[in-house]
């Protein structure tokens, strides 16, 4: 599917992926230690949050940790935890009220034990919220994800006296994480890297990118709809000839 189209306006995605990029950057610019800028960035989460919810995007995947942030500082890595348990402390009534379910992608067997038991309890109490379905990736990465489907499919098939020599796309897919949302449609990168980084790059085969030089603690609501307009003005076609489009066949993956 392109997105989803009102009469008169342009395309708008169903799922929003972003790496949220350059906090450190944007706290050495101000001369302050770059917690400051992770600090700063979590604030922009909870608008850009609040901007989706509002233009009626039901999907948004934010990337937080990847599974190569560990080779980071253990003073960094530390203060990042932190920092996301004081998110799921403070924010989840908030996010709560306003119709957010959250869900955490990645390898959660190795965060902290309380870690995971507060993101056990937000998930629980957010589960049945349906305004805007918030993807926070934590310990996740790309490569980690395929493995784990892989693994989950093979274990199934075996279990099933099947060939796991036959396995296919789509029985890896359905254990992939966000197996049951559509994929992004729009993937947005901040602070000036082109690349993927070991995100979703199951999931990303067919999305549009977006990368700006702008750095996560400045992108802003103003800067979330330079990406949508962007992205409304592009062709998707999944494969098939721009005539095919025009022509109306329908554009999927
Ligand atoms: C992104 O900002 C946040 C995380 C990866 C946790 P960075 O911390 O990577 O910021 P830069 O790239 O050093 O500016
Ligand atoms: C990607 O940013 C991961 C997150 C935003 C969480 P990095 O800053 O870690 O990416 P690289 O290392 O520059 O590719
Ligand atoms: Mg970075």
């Amino acid at each position: 599917m392109p997105g989803h189209e009102t009469a008169g306006s342009l395309p708008r995605p169903r799922h929003i992926a972003i790496i949220m990029d350059g906090n450190g950057r944007w706290a050495y610019r101000q001369h302050l230690p770059r917690v400051a800028g992770h600090r700063r960035g979590a604030e922009v989460v909870r608008e850009m949050v609040q901007a989706c919810a509002e233009s009626g995007i039901p999907h948004l995947t934010l990337f937080a940790f990847s599974t190569e942030n560990w080779r980071r500082p253990p003073l960094e890595v530390r203060l990042l935890m932190n920092l996301f348990r004081l998110l799921l402390r403070r924010e989840i009534r908030k996010l709560h009220e306003n119709g957010v379910r959250l869900r955490i992608i990645g390898d959660r067997s190795s965060l902290e034990p309380d870690l995971q038991e507060m993101i056990r309890e937000a998930e629980e109490r957010t589960a049945a919220n349906r305004r805007l379905n918030l993807n926070l990736a934590v310990n996740y990465g790309g490569r980690w994800d395929i493995a784990q489907a892989a693994r989950k499919a093979v274990q199934e098939m075996h279990s099933a006296g099947e060939d796991p020599g036959q396995i296919s796309e789509e029985r890896i897919a359905v254990h992939l994480s966000l197996a049951d949302v559509p994929n992004p449609d729009l993937l947005i990168r901040t602070g000036g890297e082109q690349r993927i980084s070991n995100f979703l790059v199951w999931q990303l085969a067919y999305t549009e990118f977006y990368f700006t030089d702008t750095l996560w603690p400045d992108f802003g609501r103003e800067a979330l709809e330079g990406a949508l307009r962007s992205f409304g003005q592009r062709q998707r076609r999944f494969g098939r000839t721009g005539d095919q489009i025009l022509e109306g066949s329908c554009a999927s993956e």
